[in-house]
């Protein structure tokens, strides 16, 4: 095969986008009223501010609006299927992506549907997704991650919390980044975090949780090393599944001391850490914000570089894969917008985070018009008849800081 031809039928992301709620709340803030020292938050976690959804937005709106900027390249009709990714869906049977399907306008012969295990849901609907565009080049396959992370006020978990989306479009026309063919997966049955369907929180074994994190990375990453022939030297920067940004330290080192190496190279990593340090764990979309913090924020040109990937979803199952930096990959990415996204980011009192972390949609399905905040284009107008209604949001809506709390009792 000529290099023109193996150009052609690499497969990887043509298009990506990102959304974060329009509110957080800093984690010393969060530590001051918990009464923990401010440095096990910043230092011990490694977590700044944490986002967080206003009553207004749940998986669908997030992952509309992400969806909406990596379809801005990308002609709609092309859509051949939707996935959806999520841990935190709405619907017991209806896939999230139907409701986004509608949201984005999408054509009605595109598939759409969700898939889930825990924070890999992701990682599984690329798989699916470079499977079925590798059957049919001229497929594109829009992936929507999107997720808001809860563990319940006062927890050890509360400040691992977050929320956020990740969209992108693979195609055979990649122009961000081309996947490498070969992978490493571990599946294992372990309870270490999980949500039973009565539990809107998150249950977790925290500390196990990372023991078997860094187990699974262990496992997967032998098999792809061993399938692949790639070495440590052969990955230039790293991405990991981001539950908090202290959780890639630690993998890192323990990937390089299986690699024979004595200390890890923390430049490897940290570009890649920026974005969900600010935002928190968004479960499913985090290892791929993770990956566009790192191409978005790096100054130095990545093109032809290889990036190590390691996806985790408790349960569990985990997934090592890579990818190779694409040349014009830069023109694609919008790391301006991104300023301007976490710039103008309204902060919660921690007052303000406990009312809308408690705002509850009523369970007996009676009518409920949704109070309006912050949102991106899309937000959840209420609902009527055990159905949620989503509309198109007017931009004007501004809710400020000290009344947000206020206007969520009001409408309780
Ligand atoms: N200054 C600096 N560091 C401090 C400190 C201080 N004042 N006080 C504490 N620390 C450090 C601790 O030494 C510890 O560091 P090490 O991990 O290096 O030992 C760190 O802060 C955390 O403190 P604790 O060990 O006391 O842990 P905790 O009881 O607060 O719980 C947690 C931490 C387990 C991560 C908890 O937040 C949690 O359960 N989070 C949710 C689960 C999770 O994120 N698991 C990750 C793997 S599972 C996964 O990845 C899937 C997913 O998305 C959930």
């Amino acid at each position: 095969m000529n290099e023109q031809m193996q150009a052609e039928t690499r497969v990887g992301i043509e298009a990506l986008g990102l959304y974060v709620p329009r509110y957080y709340v800093s984690l010393n803030e969060l530590a001051a009223v918990r009464g923990v020292d401010p440095n096990k938050f910043a230092v011990g976690i490694g977590q700044e501010l944490m986002a967080v959804p206003a009553p207004d937005e749940d998986v669908v709106t997030l992952g509309a609006n992400a969806a909406l900027e990596a379809l801005e390249q990308v002609d709609r009709s092309q859509i051949d299927t939707l996935i959806f990714a999520t841990e935190s869906g709405v619907d017991q049977s209806k896939a999230a992506a139907i409701y986004t399907h509608h949201l984005l306008d999408l054509p009605r012969r595109c598939k759409s549907f969700e898939v889930k295990q825990a924070c890999c849901g992701s990682t599984a609907a690329l798989q699916m997704a470079l499977a079925m565009v590798a059957q049919k080049p001229t497929r594109k396959v829009l992936i929507i991650a999107a997720d808001v992370a809860r563990y319940g006020l006062g927890t050890a978990g509360e400040p691992t919390q977050g929320a956020g989306a990740l969209a992108m479009v693979v195609s055979s026309q990649p122009r961000i980044m081309a996947f490498d063919s070969e992978w490493g997966s571990y599946t294992e049955d372990v309870m270490d975090f999980w949500r039973p369907n009565y539990l809107d929180e998150a249950v977790v074994d925290g500390k196990y949780s990372i023991k078997v994190y860094l187990k699974a990375l262990a496992e997967s990453w032998a098999q792809y090393a061993e399938e692949s022939g790639f070495d440590h030297a052969d990955h230039s920067r790293f991405c990991y599944h981001l539950p908090f940004t202290r959780m890639a330290e630690k993998a890192h080192r323990q990937l390089a001391k299986l690699n024979g190496l004595e200390v890890s190279d923390d430049t490897q990593i940290e570009e890649g850490l920026r974005y969900n340090r600010i935002i928190g764990n968004s479960y499913t979309a985090s290892l791929y914000i993770g990956l566009t913090s790192l191409l978005e924020g790096t100054t130095e040109d990545l093109t032809g570089h290889r990036v190590g990937m390691f996806s985790y979803g408790s349960g569990c199952m985990a997934a090592y894969f890579s990818g190779v930096v694409l040349p014009g990959y830069r023109t694609h990415l919008r790391p301006n917008r991104r300023v301007e996204q976490f710039e103008t980011r309204v902060p919660l009192t921690v007052e303000a985070y406990e009312a809308f972390y408690q705002h509850e949609l009523p369970r007996d399905g009676s009518r409920y018009l949704t109070p309006q905040h912050e949102t991106g284009h899309f937000r959840l107008s209420g609902v009527q008849d055990h159905k949620r209604l989503y509309e198109r949001a007017s931009r004007s809506a501004k809710a400020a800081p000290a009344h947000a709390a206020q206007d969520v009792a009001l409408a309780g």
